[in-house]
């Protein structure tokens, strides 16, 4: 069934568009150092540049602002505060408590207060640092435990059940209750925020900003000037990655930069530097979990009861859809047949977290996995077999908690599959034998699976727009909604536009993302961005197809290459209208009938028969629904599937370790682009392992985040790449009705980061007699490696303590 995917190189000219590992649109840019990302852009004339100042305190109450030395420090034009807004102070997504600039009281270290604007951006930031602000100090809640336990949330709990929890618990053979935490993680794009806004005629505001929402940057920004949307463009040409970070939190730069244009009468940049852009925007959420399981004697789960508290930070942003997503993952792979899943998100005085490859979805998956390794290792059991025993299938093993059925599930065979090709029963043999022997080292070994659900949960969210011009010379240029971070979305949609023209890879470009062409548009996020707009783009394509059909069908009717009456139509007497879908498109040529016309030559002669060669496209997912009250329905169009196999060692004496090897088995439907889609696996697997074993963020006690640069925050770099990599798509054509069967790829594969994790796990247990549950934290620092060494040593109680020394606290009913 499965398909190994060759090394890369670029395929010949002659391959089919669609289905083939072309390289990415912008591939021979990056390289070559010439794609141009916003601070590329050539300034207009005159352009001036912003720089924010921060707030220095979590929680305070601003008393006085005095700017005399800034507005007289060299170059500074001057200095805007929320006052000087004309129109709403607020950028918030969804719940309107995100100010752009502190108004009165300020919620983190790191807080936009004012902006200076100056000539030069050295100059901007210079003078920000001279700003004198006094504060009152309020009381700061930095702990999100502590948070949740005051009540202090920023929406109201959410709760999600199935069957009779207390019930299901009470009969269980074996019950368990554990504590847990994973942490945050900051996004480190490689292109940091940055948005440049150009007054026009008539109040009118260009912005050119790093973000994967472009019509929400449209509309906050018209919301802070005060004006119409119409008013409002905003183009995105690419990202130099976002993964997340880019959808809501773009926005705060988007009006700076709008609002100092418009005040300023000229264009504006703003580019904060790397530490500004950490200590301003939010993260990843940091999970915190209070979780009762009951299972039977195979390890097989009767019922699971969770309490999470997220971190929410300082305001809502999209904080509500991350913990619904995290809800909707908790399952993971697995049947839960009784299920009481809560989620609490706490109001820190810290940054606003938000999305983060996986919306929360990793965050929920990883608490079963944990659930599961833990009972495994009690049972004394291998945990591949714990996992297996409790995947979906099987007669009424099919449902998830929010009632959707698991239709299309795979993991058997995946997994199977993966169990072979990694030799797995064999390295757990060796790798124990080699733990018998070894005096220091500890080799430790994990199976991850993953289950993904494809949507956004809420509805509406699920639709696209694209715009398809075809120029009298064959060549056709696409424009659509979603956006480029590198993700390859934009050679995705030329792949399927060429496929449905018939024509090759390089006569269709992509342009940048423009709300003046495609408006109401949604994030590109969730994963959704080729199967939303890849739609929205061959439906434009597919009209235009039909009418460059029917205007070939009346071309050969008549008989008449000459040009002569092509568009009398094929009306005449006697005549059977013929079939336009029979008029084949491929490689570059047109077959009517008997006759063949190159595309090109067919498009020039539809332009003088004057054949409109341009359209629109709109897709909406069918069969969606979501009741977000009770948290139950049909939220997901289709699940992604993948497994991994890690191998690490890990040094007892010091905590460090090296993955040795990884075997990853990912599911992308009939993929598009293989070459593009391995690419999406190695990197979110990467960025996964990071996530949970290096990148730990750390603010002390006044609430400043102290890992606010490479210097002090760890994101893996090559060097932490298995020297053994062996990554694979399984093939498995969707079916759900997507784009040529493929498969949503973006997110999903970062749940393959667990095994990394969980064979760190392994090898620590390992230290012990093997029986023991090691306490390992997220993430797996090498003082956390050690603190779980120094507990299964003295060992502890069966199943893991949050290592933190009070969290009664958390207990569901506070
Ligand atoms: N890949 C790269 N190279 N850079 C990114 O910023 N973002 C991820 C993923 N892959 C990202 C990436 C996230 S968070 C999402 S939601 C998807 O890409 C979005 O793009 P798609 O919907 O087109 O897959
Ligand atoms: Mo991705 S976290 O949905 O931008």
């Amino acid at each position: 069934m499965n398909e190994p995917i060759e090394p890369t190189s670029s395929p010949p000219a002659s391959a089919p568009p669609a289905g083939q590992p072309h390289p990415h649109e912008s591939a021979h840019l990056h390289v070559a150092g010439e794609a141009t990302y916003v601070d590329d852009l050539p300034e207009p004339a005159g352009t001036a540049h912003a720089a924010l100042g921060l707030s220095t305190q979590a929680h305070a109450r601003i008393v006085a602002m005095d700017f005399g030395a800034v507005l007289a420090a060299p170059g500074v034009l001057g200095v805007l505060v929320a006052a000087d807004i004309p129109g709403r102070n607020d950028c918030g997504p969804i719940v309107h408590d995100d100010p752009i600039l502190a108004a009165g009281e300020v919620h983190y270290v790191g807080q936009p207060i004012f902006a200076v604007i100056a000539d030069e951006r050295d100059a901007a930031r210079r003078a920000a640092r001279l700003a004198r602000i006094d504060y009152a100090p309020l009381p700061a809640r930095l702990d999100p435990l502590e948070a949740a336990c005051a009540g202090e949330l920023v929406l109201p709990p959410m709760r999600l059940m199935r069957g009779d929890v207390d019930a299901a618990l009470a009969a269980a053979p074996h019950r368990v209750e554990g504590r847990w935490q994973v942490g945050g993680q900051e996004h480190f794009y490689l292109e940091g925020q940055v948005a440049l806004a150009q007054p026009r005629e008539d109040g009118c505001m260009q912005v050119w900003c790093s973000t994967q929402h472009p019509s929400e940057m449209q509309q906050v920004v018209a919301h802070c000037l005060g004006i119409a949307a119409h008013r409002v463009v905003v183009e995105m040409r690419r990202m130099g990655g976002g993964f997340g970070g880019k959808e809501s939190q773009s926005a705060l730069f988007a009006c700076v930069a709008a609002l100092a244009a418009a005040r300023f009468r000229r264009a504006i940049k703003l580019r904060p530097d790397r530490d500004d852009d950490i200590a301003i925007t939010g993260k990843r959420h940091d999970f915190h979990y209070d979780y009762t399981v009951g299972h039977d004697e195979e390890g097989r789960l009767l019922a699971l009861r969770v309490d999470m508290v997220a971190r929410a930070g300082c305001s809502a942003d999209l904080s509500g859809p991350v913990a619904t997503r995290a809800l909707c993952h908790v399952d993971n792979a697995y049947h839960l047949p009784a299920a009481d899943l809560r989620a609490r998100l706490a109001r820190t005085h810290t940054q606003s977290n938000t999305a983060f490859r996986g919306f929360g979805g990793p965050q929920g998956a990883i608490l079963a996995e944990w659930v599961i390794d833990g009972i495994a290792r009690t049972l004394g059991r291998d945990p591949l077999d714990v996992r297996r025993a409790n995947f979906y299938g099987g007669p009424g093993r099919d449902t998830t908690p929010y009632g959707q059925v698991v239709a299309d599930n795979v993991l058997h065979a995946l997994v199977d599959e993966l169990e072979a090709s990694s030799d797995y029963r064999a390295r757990r043999a060796e790798i124990a034998a080699f733990n018998a022997a070894a005096p220091v080292l500890r080799r430790g070994l994990a199976l991850t699976p993953v289950k993904f659900g494809i949507s956004f949960n809420l509805t509406h969210l699920n639709q696209a727009g694209a715009l398809v011009h075809v120029y009298a010379d064959g060549s056709v240029l696409v424009n659509h909604g979603g956006t480029e971070m590198g993700q390859g979305l934009h050679t995705k949609v030329c792949q399927v536009v060429a496929a449905e023209l018939g024509i090759a890879l390089e006569r269709v470009r992509a342009t940048a993302t423009d709300t003046s062409k495609v408006a109401n548009t949604s994030a590109t996020a969730a994963s959704t961005g080729a199967d939303l707009n890849g739609q929205a783009a061959a439906a434009a394509a597919r009209t235009i197809r039909m009418r460059l059909a029917e205007f070939a069908l009346r071309r050969f009717a008549e008989g008449g290459e000459g040009g002569q009456g092509e568009d009398r139509g094929d009306a005449r007497p006697g005549r059977r209208p013929a079939d336009p879908a029979a008029v084949r498109f491929a490689d570059g040529q047109v077959y009517v009938g008997a006759h063949t016309i190159p595309f090109a030559e067919l498009v020039g002669a539809a332009y003088r028969a004057r054949v409109q060669l341009w359209s629109d496209g709109f897709y909406a997912t069918p069969g969606l629904h979501w009741d977000a009250a009770t948290l139950t329905g049909h939220p997901f169009h289709y699940f992604a599937y993948g497994a991994a196999v890690s191998e690490v060692v890990v040094d007892t004496l010091t905590g460090e370790w090296r993955l040795l090897r990884a075997d990853l088995l990912h599911d992308a439907g009939s993929s598009i682009n293989p070459a593009i889609d391995r690419g999406q696996v190695e990197g979110a697997f990467i960025q996964g392992m990071g996530w949970l074993t290096m990148e730990e963020l750390w603010w002390n006690a006044e609430g400043r985040l102290m890992t606010h640069a490479p210097s002090t925050y760890k994101i893996p770099a090559a060097h932490d790449c298995p020297a053994d990599l062996r990554v694979r798509l399984f093939h498995n054509p969707n079916r759900a009705d997507t784009l040529l069967r493929s498969k949503a790829v973006g997110e999903p594969p970062l749940l393959l980061g667990f095994s990394v994790f969980f064979a760190l796990r392994d090898a620590i247990a390992a230290a012990g007699d093997g029986h023991s549950n090691p306490p390992l934290r997220a993430p797996a620092t090498p003082e956390a490696i050690l603190d779980a060494l120094d507990a299964v040593r003295r060992r502890p109680t069966p199943d893991a303590r949050r290592p933190t020394p009070d969290a009664s606290h958390l207990t569901p009913d506070a």
